[in-house]
């Protein structure tokens, strides 16, 4: 069933009592955070909690340990007005709570492709058995399918029956660097669901998000729909986006062999409605959280249910990604000067400078970082390399250390033989190659984005390569 609100949603009464459900967000990484607090500006009393006290008590003094635009000024605002908590007990979780939103981390496996639920079996099997009143527990987290069945066996085992406790699953589709807009304004909801009072207490949780569409005369379209389709929504799209980037990657190696420009060609097909413009800027891969390791979870996944022939493709949508990160290795050899052997290029005694560590921009995420892992690349080839991000620098330290990081982007690229973009940070977008001429040792730089202005850098005199476009002297 699909609805777009605003209209009269079916609203259940909050168990506690309470005129709007009270909400808790289990785990305050860049999902929970990011729900807590935007939710607590929606209007509802909000608990956030974590394991890890040292967030908490940031948090709680009006400090968001992420980089998310907006967030730090909405954290402040609403622990001031009294709606938003956080906490590291489950009693204060348990007795708080009308919906227990799950947004703990499902990262990938160390021993394969699978994710690792071991967070989300924790935080139902520590809630569960606290609960004294009837509960919606609803899965934000993306998770295989069949997991909110799982935890459905979990709160019956951890509850009594008498008390009613149910289960939702409610997928996110937040996007780092516009997250609050995304959670304030989502471009659709999904109500995973088995019963009218999980669909009335999920509208009701939502009603927030409903009433801001109705100011600003905007409607939210509702899915409505079963836990396994809930579920599938959210990797669904995720692997549809990350073959979206890895279609135009493949695009940008075959305009290489044929001497054309990937970045004209994605143009061009873009302007079909039916393919969209969004989502073709071919470069060095996507990176992030969600889509590397969500399309590998998605295939382990397939593989148990028996179908992992339909899924075979997204091996091809990793391969096609790492690729890109070594086609940056391969570029620098070859402007460098270097020979290129079975074992990778010798870079030994060339000074390399990356700009950018985040995944993307606006970002201060390192998590599958295309830019990280091309530095750590190009460190093993032996170059002395150099990085520096405006907001991902403390996160690129604790993963990679054999490296230097720099404090300017003018400390970064003094000295240095060739110059990588890979994150295409504004700082980056808008330097003036004039004026990075006088420091470097060697005008080379690569364009891991596109995001640069290739003429103004070729005027100046600068060694060009982008990624899917044709040399340009
Ligand atoms: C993604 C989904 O977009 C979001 O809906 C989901 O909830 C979580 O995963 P996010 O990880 O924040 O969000 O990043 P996104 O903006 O999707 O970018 C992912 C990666 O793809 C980045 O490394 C980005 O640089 C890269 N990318 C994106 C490209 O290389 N080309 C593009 O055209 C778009």
């Amino acid at each position: 069933m699909t609805i777009a609100y605003p209209s009269t949603p079916p609203v259940a009464a909050a168990p506690s009592g309470a005129p709007r459900p009270r909400l808790t967000f289990l785990g305050t990484g860049y999902l929970g955070a990011t729900y807590a607090i935007c939710f607590a500006e929606l209007g509802y009393e909000v608990l956030g909690f974590d394991v890890d006290e040292a967030k908490i008590a940031k948090l709680a003094g009006g400090d968001v340990p992420i980089h998310e635009p907006g967030l730090d000024e909405l954290l402040r605002k609403n622990l001031s007005a009294g709606r938003l908590r956080f906490t590291t007990s489950w009693e204060d979780v348990a007795e708080f709570g009308d919906v227990h939103f799950i947004c703990v981390g499902t990262p990938q496996r160390p021993d394969g492709m699978a994710a690792d639920l071991s967070h989300v079996e924790s935080a139902v099997t520590n809630l569960a058995p606290l609960l004294k009143r009837k509960a919606l527990i609803a899965g934000k987290s993306t998770v295989p399918v069949g997991t909110a069945e799982w935890i459905e066996q979990l709160v019956r085992r951890h509850t009594p029956a008498e008390l009613g406790v149910e289960v939702a699953w409610s997928p996110e589709f937040l996007q780092e660097g516009v997250a609050v807009e995304d959670v304030l304004r989502p471009n659709r909801i999904i109500f995973g669901v088995k019963s009218e009072w999980a669909t009335g207490m999920l509208y009701a949780a939502h009603k927030g998000v409903f009433d801001l569409a109705l100011t600003e005369d905007r409607e939210v379209p509702v899915v409505v729909t079963d836990f396994a389709t809930a579920e599938l929504v959210k990797v669904a799209a995720n692997a549809f986006l990350a073959t979206k980037i890895s279609f135009i990657n493949a695009m940008a190696e075959v305009c290489e062999a044929a001497g054309a420009d990937v970045t004209q060609l994605a143009r061009s097909i873009g302007y079909d409605a039916r393919i969209g413009n969004k989502f073709l800027r071919a470069g060095v891969g996507f990176g992030g959280g969600c889509l590397p390791k969500d399309i590998r979870a998605f295939q382990a996944r397939a593989q148990e249910l028996g179908v992992g022939e339909a899924l075979r493709f997204l091996h091809e949508v990793d391969l096609i990604n790492q690729r890109r990160r070594q086609k940056i290795v391969q570029l620098s050899a070859e402007l460098l000067g270097r020979g290129y052997g079975p074992a990778g290029p010798d870079l030994a005694g060339t000074r390399i400078t990356v700009l950018g560590a985040t995944f993307k921009p606006n970002s201060d995420d390192v998590r599958d970082s295309p830019a990280l892992s091309v530095v750590r690349k190009l460190s093993r080839s032996g170059a002395d390399v150099t990085v520096y991000d405006p907001e991902g620098m403390d996160n690129a330290r604790n993963d990679v250390d054999e490296v230097t990081y720099a404090k300017t982007l003018t400390d970064a690229v003094a000295g240095a033989d060739l110059v990588c973009v890979l994150t295409e940070w504004e700082e980056f977008r808008n330097a003036d190659p004039n004026t990075l001429s006088d420091l470097v040792a060697g005008k080379r730089v690569i364009d891991g984005r596109n995001c640069l202005d290739q003429s103004v850098w070729v005027a100046a005199g600068w060694e060009y390569r982008g990624m899917g476009k044709p040399v340009v002297a």
